[in-house]
């Protein structure tokens, strides 16, 4: 079977009502950023960080996999999909996609501030300080947040890598290293982006399909057949 890798953004669940961070009415222009997500946030105001966070994963609950998750799903008919997601909801998984690497964390799980090596489950939405490991220390949100280090980045350039056919869905690429991802993938392999808006990108042999994930996965699983094994 052909290795297809996969990328994912935001844009992949807003049709699940999971809010992007870029757009008009997005997350970023809610919040500040620097204030939410972001590891002097949690130094100077953990309550808003948890705040924050709890009121993401509360969401999430109630969110359930859209058509572009699930056609995902069945692209595993006739691939080996590897999806490489900057998304830390869960969705995903939700779907029943098999291969996924969580590039920026995961909402629903926590994890020490002593030990990153433990994390946890969280039952239900809600972290709260006062929450701690094993070891008695603070559970933390199990999130990349800005300036810290992208621990799955080596493991995903490797996944690119060995790519036959990469698919790039609902991200703007403004976030890196995650948004460099794609210029680990072969020179001569199909490239498609599945996205409604405008994605500025220096890989000229994309081909782009202007349409929500929904539709765009379905329209992507009609233009395949000709490059299945
Ligand atoms: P952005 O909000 O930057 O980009 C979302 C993309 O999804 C845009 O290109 C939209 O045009 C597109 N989009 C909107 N609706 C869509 C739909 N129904 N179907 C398909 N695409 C749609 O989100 P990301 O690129 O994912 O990091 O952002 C990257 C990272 O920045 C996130 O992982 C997050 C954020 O700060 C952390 O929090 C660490």
């Amino acid at each position: 079977m052909k290795k297809l890798v996969v990328l994912t953004g935001a844009g992949i669940s807003a049709e699940s009502g999971i809010k992007t961070f870029r757009e008009m009415g997005g997350l970023w222009e809610e919040y500040d950023v620097m204030e939410v997500a972001s590891p002097e946030a949690w130094e100077n105001n953990p309550e808003l960080v948890m705040r924050f966070y709890n009121e993401r994963r509360k969401k999430l609950l109630d969110a359930k996999p859209n058509e572009g998750h699930r056609g995902l799903v069945e692209l595993e008919k006739y691939f080996d999909v590897q999806i490489i997601t900057q998304n830390v909801d869960d969705l995903h998984e939700r779907a029943g996609s098999k291969n996924i690497l969580h590039l920026h964390g995961e909402l629903r799980k926590a994890r020490s501030t002593f030990d990153s090596n433990l994390i946890y489950d969280i039952n239900g939405w809600d972290l709260k300080l006062g929450d701690t490991c094993e070891k008695g220390h603070q559970l933390r949100p199990h999130i990349v947040w800005f300036g810290e280090e992208v621990p799955a980045i080596a493991e995903a350039a490797a996944i690119c890598e060995s790519a036959d056919i990469l698919v790039v869905i609902g991200t703007s690429l403004n976030v890196y290293p995650a948004a460099g991802l794609l210029d680990y993938a072969p020179k001569n392999i199909p490239v498609y982006l599945i996205d409604p808006n405008d994605v500025n990108t220096s890989n000229n042999t994309i081909t782009f399909i202007k349409e929500k994930a929904g539709t765009g996965v379905k329209k992507l699983i009609n233009l395949l057949p000709n490059i299945r094994n």
